[in-house]
């Protein structure tokens, strides 16, 4: 028996992401039509003997329930979200939920940050870690020397795989392999994070005792119950025969911001391609837009027949798209409306907002750069011939003169 459980984090997190996490928590923003958290689920779905699915957070519990219960339905496997009164960290959280995971007496435990995109080998990475039989197995991806500090960097035994050393965002150097945020364990890994429990309650006991090294410690400190997965349990516990790597050769990307998730929306769209078509859009017959590449658009939406939509365009529930407007690399949110002759590039627009007639809203495409892609946030009112460009515009605006460049608060 399997059991996945999803990190999702709360709304002290995910600040890089606004203005969009304004409306909706991170994890529930719409990527390729769908919440970000669903395509971790849909791919822990497939993996055989899986019972459960937990997503811990420390969201609302109500900003979850919708999703959670229609997903459950739909899947055919229970999802249930569980609330932390704080944040414990991503080892922390798993800890305190230790009962409910182990209410099923898993063989193995899939944890997954939700905030990652890739087509999670999950099946194949179980079969290696069983042969591997350590206490767990990282899905590990080789980047871009420039970008591997932004992850938790390692190295790997060539031959045997197995996770020799380990630093979670190394100031200097140390390896272009980095950590994806997606892990099996045994069951094991929960006396893991109990050692280091034990070991931090022994040293603020130690403290306590000696007052000067508390006084300098105080301010730095982490609360005692909170354990880091990279830092307390990956880094000591490399290079013991315990952890081991499985490197994807298949897409994989961090979503920090929204230029990503637009970028990471085109990577699914495209894996849709290959797993899901009927998800896309075909474009077939006289009365449809024509469709460029690969395009998602709810069936609630109304798009014109003159429009022409794509690539990499995802459009959600009851937006409307007017005659002649173009439509390339965007995420078009629900209730949007679009009017005639607009065109939309390198963009993501908010709920509600409205793109006049003969308008063009666009960025210049670069997905890390920060005024990279333009940004709209809910309600926002762009009017008749007006240009936005690489801006981000926060909720509620209306904008009459052209803008570029800038951050509209
Ligand atoms: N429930 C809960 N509680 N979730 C948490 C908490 C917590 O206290 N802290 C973090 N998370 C969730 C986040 O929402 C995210 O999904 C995941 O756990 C990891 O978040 P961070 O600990 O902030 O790390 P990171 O995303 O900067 O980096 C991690 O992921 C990278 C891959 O995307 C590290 O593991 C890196 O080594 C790794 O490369």
């Amino acid at each position: 028996r399997i059991v996945a459980v999803i990190m999702v984090g709360g709304p002290t997190k995910g600040t890089r992401f606004r203005p969009l996490s304004l409306n909706v928590p991170k994890p529930l923003f719409p990527i390729a039509g769908q919440p970000m958290v669903h395509h971790p689920i849909s791919a822990c779905s497939r993996i055989p003997n899986l019972v459960q699915i937990y997503l811990i957070g420390f969201y609302e519990v109500r900003e979850f329930a919708l999703y959670v219960s229609s997903i459950s339905n739909e899947l055919r496997i229970p999802v249930r979200y569980l609330r932390e009164d704080k944040p414990h960290g991503s080892a922390g959280g798993l800890y305190s939920f230790r009962d409910y995971i182990m209410e099923d007496s898993p063989s193995h435990i899939v944890l997954l940050n939700c905030d990652v995109c890739s087509s999670f080998p999950l099946p194949d990475m179980l079969e290696a870690h069983k042969k591997y039989g350590g206490m767990g197995t990282l899905l590990v991806n080789k980047v871009s020397a420039e970008s591997a500090n932004q992850f938790g960097e390692l190295v790997a035994d060539p031959e045997t795989n197995e996770l020799l050393h380990y630093t979670e965002k190394p100031e200097t150097f140390v390896s272009d392999l980095i950590n994806c945020g997606v892990y099996i364990f045994t069951p094991n890994i929960f006396s893991a994070i109990e050692d280091v429990l034990k070991q931090k309650k022994d040293r603020a006991n130690l403290q306590r005792v000696s007052s000067f090294e508390a006084l300098h410690s105080a301010t730095k400190a982490l609360p005692p119950d909170f354990v880091r997965l990279d830092q307390d349990i990956l880094s000591p516990r490399a290079g013991k025969k315990e952890l081991y790597t499985y490197q994807t050769l298949d897409f994989w990307e961090q979503i920090k911001t929204p230029g990503m998730s637009l970028r990471c929306s085109g990577l699914y769209l495209s894996q849709f391609r290959r797993t899901s078509p009927h998800l896309l859009a075909s474009g077939d017959g006289k009365r449809t837009a024509t469709i460029v590449g690969d395009v998602y658009i709810h069936p609630s939406a109304k798009v014109h027949p003159t429009s022409k939509i794509g690539p990499n365009v995802s459009i959600s529930a009851n937006a409307r798209v007017g005659a002649g407007a173009r439509l390339i690399n965007c995420i078009i949110l629900d209730d949007v409306e679009i009017m005639e002759n607009a065109v939309v590039i390198h963009s993501i627009v908010g709920w509600k907002s409205s793109i006049g007639k003969w308008s063009r809203v666009q960025g210049e495409g670069d997905h890390n750069a920060k005024l990279g892609i333009t940004i709209l946030g809910e309600a926002v009112d762009v009017e008749d011939e007006v240009v936005v460009v690489n801006s981000i515009v926060l909720p509620n605006k209306t904008l009459n003169v052209s803008v570029q460049e800038e951050i509209i608060l």
